[in-house]
């Protein structure tokens, strides 16, 4: 990247890999894995036996801990089946410290006629140690009232996550079986890395983190064993960028009691430039939910200010003037 900036794309074996990667190099661990669920990725098997799937999941996240340092961060996604004993490796074998399970929520999936069928995937997210960094800001949701306290920019989002999957008419959309959404991805990166930190997915897939990456300014480290998939991440980081691929819907949520002007124009003011900067898309549904509410208390020269509202797609990013 002409930043100074950096993201490797690597065709291999994520245990090979990483073995050959120095100790305490990486400030985030976000990663998505073979959930050992038969999905055709290609050369990697995705129907280890259970131990054997198991012994995978320890190895790689061994190395992991060697990597990361020691201020780091691991999220790693995982269905239900082998959740419980991930956990166990992570906690007990490893010496992770837990901090957040997270519940990725989504309304549509495949249908079971004998039991319930399945809305969630989950992420683990550990710490190598109780010193960590953690940015609350730039992931804040807006609330129905505004609080001073948090700067304008909304509470904590929680620990259940709802987006839909990437649907195919999405013009993010790859040819990969289990493409996430990427902002899923923004809000790990963002809360759990500065910009210039280095991120790291061994099973990066169609490059959902590396793209993450590139839009937030950290330097990306993305391994994937089937290549095509290393050439499809590659092509994408190439894509001109508007907007990411998906977006937490409360951002656009415009607080009830911005009835002072100054507090109003600062709010709008922060929360282009805190939360719609990648999200080209939902700039426009923020101003019209702005007039909606506010229109009859803006005088003339607030309402121009908002119909000047120059969105200006600077590069790949939104900025306000
Ligand atoms: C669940 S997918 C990741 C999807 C990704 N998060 C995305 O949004 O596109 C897991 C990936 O791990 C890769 N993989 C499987 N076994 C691997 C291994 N041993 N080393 C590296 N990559 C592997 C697969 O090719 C697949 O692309």
């Amino acid at each position: 990247m002409d930043n100074g900036l950096t993201l490797d794309t690597i065709c291999g074996d994520a245990l090979e890999e990483m073995k050959q990667m120095t100790s305490q190099s990486v400030d985030l661990i976000v990663t998505d894995p073979p959930y050992n669920l038969s999905k055709d990725y290609g050369t990697t098997a995705d129907n280890l036996d259970f131990d054997a799937y198991l012994d995978f999941t320890r190895q790689w996240l061994r190395e992991g801990r060697r990597i990361l340092k020691d201020d780091g961060t691991i999220y790693v996604f995982m269905g239900v089946r082998y959740i419980a004993y991930m956990y166990m490796i992570m906690e007990q074998e490893l010496g992770l410290v837990f901090n957040s399970w997270i519940t990725w929520y989504y309304t549509q999936g495949i249908g079971k006629t004998k039991g319930f069928s399945p809305r969630h995937d989950d992420i683990l997210m550990f710490t190598k140690s109780n010193h960590f960094n953690f940015y609350l800001d730039p992931i804040r949701i807006p609330q129905k009232y505004y609080r001073r306290r948090n700067n304008m920019r909304g509470a904590n989002p929680g620990n259940v996550w709802a987006f839909s999957h990437v649907h195919y008419s999405n013009k993010n959309r790859q040819m990969h079986p289990t493409q996430k959404p990427e902002a899923l991805f923004e809000r790990m990166i963002l809360a759990s890395s500065k910009e210039g930190d280095t991120v790291l997915d061994p099973f990066v897939g169609s490059g959902t983190t590396l793209r993450v990456c590139q839009q937030t300014s950290r330097n990306g480290i993305g391994i994937d064993a089937n290549h095509p998939y290393i050439d499809m991440t590659r092509q994408r980081l190439k894509q001109p960028f508007d907007g990411f691929d998906s977006m937490d819907r409360r951002l656009t949520r415009v607080p009830n009691d911005l009835n002072d002007k100054d507090v109003r124009q600062a709010y709008i003011q922060n929360h282009i430039q805190w939360f719609l900067t990648n999200h080209a898309d939902a700039l426009a549904t923020f101003i019209t939910a702005v007039k909606d509410k506010y229109a009859h208390k803006m005088d003339k020269e607030e309402m121009k200010k908002l119909d000047d509202l120059e969105v200006k797609n600077n590069g790949n990013r939104i900025s306000a003037t």
